[in-house]
């Protein structure tokens, strides 16, 4: 069985729609059996994730997906955890999409299993010695100083490092994803619900691919120099996700997106690939399942 992997498509983004049209041209001639799109596919406006399954009516084979945090992304006053459970799976339905946050894929032995994954800033990087307050707020020392929303985070404190303020960037999932609980507690609920779906897996198939957006193990994170790419480090995945999907020995193969840079680790049996698809260039994974 061959396994068309690709992610991080962002169609809603100008500069990636002409790359995004371009790679499901060459998906669709390159044939496969399956196709699992692995996050990032989309992103506020779901119109535009459904003409984003559009594209990819000339593949035959089933279509899977798992929503990236950019799928979370809501409009102001809106609720993403209900993006998450009942409006992207509607989508999906109206398509003939499988959503595998709701349940595993089955064909011929083998299953695929997915989530979006999230993150606990555990990939934070220990280096920068910023105080978690600012990975909750999801905004770097130098954006709260300067922004009137976030000073509660910089005044009547003396724990920042020297140097700190010059980290200038947030992370838009503090302005755009609205999960009405902490990330650790929604990556929690999603390790809770991979186990579930891992556990029903591996009674039911000999082999089981996983696709998870967000970075399950620490050697597949960028590790950058440039400041503001550190502190986002820390949104980048989980450790966690990776240390149960590792408890599955029919699992060999785990794609995740996110990271927007190709990489590749071996665990063991196990082939961790980090897609790597960036906004101007989308590639895809060929996968071949016995
Ligand atoms: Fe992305
Ligand atoms: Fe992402």
């Amino acid at each position: 069985m061959r396994v068309i992997l690709t992610s991080d498509l962002h169609y809603d983004v100008p500069r990636s729609k002409g790359p995004t049209e371009e790679i499901a041209r060459k998906i669709a001639a390159a044939g496969g059996d399956l196709l699992v799109l692995v996050g990032d596919s989309a992103s506020i406006d779901l119109t535009v994730l459904e003409q984003l399954f559009g594209l990819f009516e000339g593949f035959r084979g089933p279509k899977l997906f798992t929503p990236g945090n950019h799928e979370m992304w809501v409009p102001k006053g809106g609720d993403s955890f209900r993006r998450y459970e009942v409006e992207l799976a509607s989508v999906c339905v109206k398509h003939g999409v499988h959503y595998l946050d709701a349940g595993p894929y089955y064909a011929n032995g083998v299953a695929v299993v997915g989530s979006v994954g999230w993150y606990d800033y555990s990939f934070r990087s220990p280096a920068l010695k910023v105080p978690l307050r600012f990975y909750e707020a999801k905004v770097a020392p130098g954006r709260a100083e300067a922004d009137e929303h976030y000073r509660h985070l910089i005044d009547g404190y003396d724990d920042l490092p020297p140097g700190s303020t010059d980290i200038i960037v947030r992370w838009m999932d503090g302005v755009r994803a609205n999960l009405g609980m902490s990330d650790v507690e929604f990556t929690g609920m999603l390790v809770d619900r991979l186990r579930q779906h891992l556990d029903d897996a591996s009674k039911r198939a000999e082999r089981i691919v996983v696709a998870i957006h967000h970075v399950p193990f620490a050697e597949l994170v960028p590790r950058p120099i440039v400041l503001n790419f550190a502190f986002v480090s820390a949104f980048m995945g989980s450790e966690s996700f990776g240390a149960l999907i590792e408890k599955y020995p029919q699992v060999r193969d785990v794609y995740c997106g996110h990271a927007h840079r190709r990489k590749q680790v071996q665990r063991g049996a196990l082939t961790a690939t980090c897609i790597g698809s960036t906004y101007t260039e989308k590639v895809f994974d060929v996968l071949d399942v016995e």
